[in-house]
């Protein structure tokens, strides 16, 4: 009798040992594959500052042309040095901030290798081999033909007004290689919107495309590097306007205001706050005239100068995501008059509102 029930404690107890052994050999970690130490601090400063525009598994379009970041392609095809200039130097003119602690952003060198050591740990495959020949034989004039009719539409007509990532832009331009652009092009991006030209057109017209790219890199401005200064950034006298009205037709977040109902309670005179919710460097390249910096990632510090009183206007260019989250911070800190600015700072500036750059409000 006793043997028997021993017998039958047997598989038990060796399910149990089994379970020890992973666990002191790490297999059972919750979450499947490990992580090392640096890819864990990629992760974390990736859900803090990024996944609001990548999102969280950096598959994309979280907010509006922030591309995959994780597609294995892409992955495969990448340069590390790519994706650390662009999350360091950013991608001026669009909302991809440049996060490096050189420009007034919140990153340093290390914790960009960090989020790059994360990225890649989405990637299954080995580095692709790519076609480098640089388009000795492209022609832009043809290319900007062939442009026109297949990629203006997603890319815009210049290559950075389309809905989709801007790869006429300058900065993505200068970093990318030939190798890189060719493949993109060929094979597509499986999955995105982003189709495969291989059966479209022939190597000669593809390269007429980067012949065409690489016309747009010579013509761009110079890009405009702000001086350092780390955050937080001194906030300067708040709210706007202390002995002014209550602001009227604001409504409390997650509704919106509209950017034309703001300024015209501004030019009223009414009492308010103007919260620049991007990273710093964006601020002080222009921000809304009166406007201070609380970069949506890291508010905390800010709280104690907010006033409670006083309507908070949240804004940001994407159009609404950074703002979005600023105002659900805010709200959790325990701030009740919160709103976001509806269609954010490109509406504001198309409708040329005024503007400021560098520091000061
Ligand atoms: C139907 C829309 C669409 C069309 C047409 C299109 N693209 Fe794209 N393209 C995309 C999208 C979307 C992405 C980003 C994919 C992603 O998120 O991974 C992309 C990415 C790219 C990239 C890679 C950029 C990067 O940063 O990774 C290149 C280069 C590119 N496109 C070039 C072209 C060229 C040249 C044409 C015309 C011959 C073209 N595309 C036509 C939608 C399009
Ligand atoms: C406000 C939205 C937003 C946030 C926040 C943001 N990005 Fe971006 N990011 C974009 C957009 C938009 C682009 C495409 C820019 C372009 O057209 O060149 C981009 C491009 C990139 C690229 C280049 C991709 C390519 O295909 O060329 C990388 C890498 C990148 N972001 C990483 C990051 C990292 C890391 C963070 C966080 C530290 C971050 N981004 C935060 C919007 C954002």
């Amino acid at each position: 009798m006793p043997r028997r029930s021993l017998r039958s404690l047997l598989p038990l107890v060796r399910a149990a040992l089994v379970a020890l052994l992973a666990l002191a050999s790490g297999t059972l970690e919750c979450g499947g594959a490990r992580q090392t130490a640096q890819e864990h601090r990629g992760e974390r400063l990736f859900g803090l500052m990024c996944s609001v525009c990548h999102g969280p598994t950096g598959q994309g379009y979280a907010a509006d042309q922030a591309p995959s970041l994780t597609h294995g392609d892409f992955l495969a095809a990448v340069e590390d040095a790519y994706l650390r200039v662009a999350i360091l130097e950013g991608r001026g003119g669009t909302t991809m901030s440049a996060w490096s602690s050189f420009r007034s952003g919140p990153l340093s060198a290390d914790d960009a290798s960090a989020i790059v050591a994360y990225l890649r740990s989405y990637g299954e495959r080995p580095p692709m081999k790519l076609d480098a020949r640089p388009p000795v034989a492209g022609d832009a004039g043809r290319g900007a033909e062939v442009f026109t009719r297949e990629c203006a539409a997603c890319h815009g007509a210049h290559g950075t007004e389309g809905p989709f990532v801007g790869i006429g832009g300058f900065d993505l331009l200068r970093a990318a290689s030939d190798g890189f652009l060719r493949q993109a092009i060929r094979d597509g991006r499986p999955g995105t919107a982003m189709p495969s030209f291989a059966r479209r057109l022939a190597d000669g017209e593809v390269d007429d495309v980067l012949a065409l790219l690489r016309s747009w890199q010579k013509s761009a401005p110079a890009v405009r590097k702000p001086p350092a200064k780390l955050p937080p950034l001194p906030l300067g006298p708040l709210p706007i306007h202390p002995q002014g009205p209550e602001p009227k037709g604001f409504t409390v977040t997650p509704q919106s205001t509209k950017v034309e109902i703001v300024k015209a309670q501004l030019d009223a005179g009414a009492r308010m706050a103007l919260l620049d919710a991007r990273a710093p460097s964006d601020y002080i390249g222009e921000h809304i005239a009166g406007a201070v910096s609380v970069p949506f990632y890291d508010p905390d510090p800010y709280f104690a100068q907010l006033p409670k009183d006083a309507w908070l206007v949240c804004y940001c260019s994407c159009p609404s995501a950074e703002s979005g989250q600023l105002a659900q911070k805010l709200l959790k800190a325990g701030f009740t008059k919160v709103t976001v600015l509806e269609e954010g700072l490109r509406v504001w500036k198309a409708k040329k509102y005024p503007t400021n750059s560098g520091f000061e409000p």
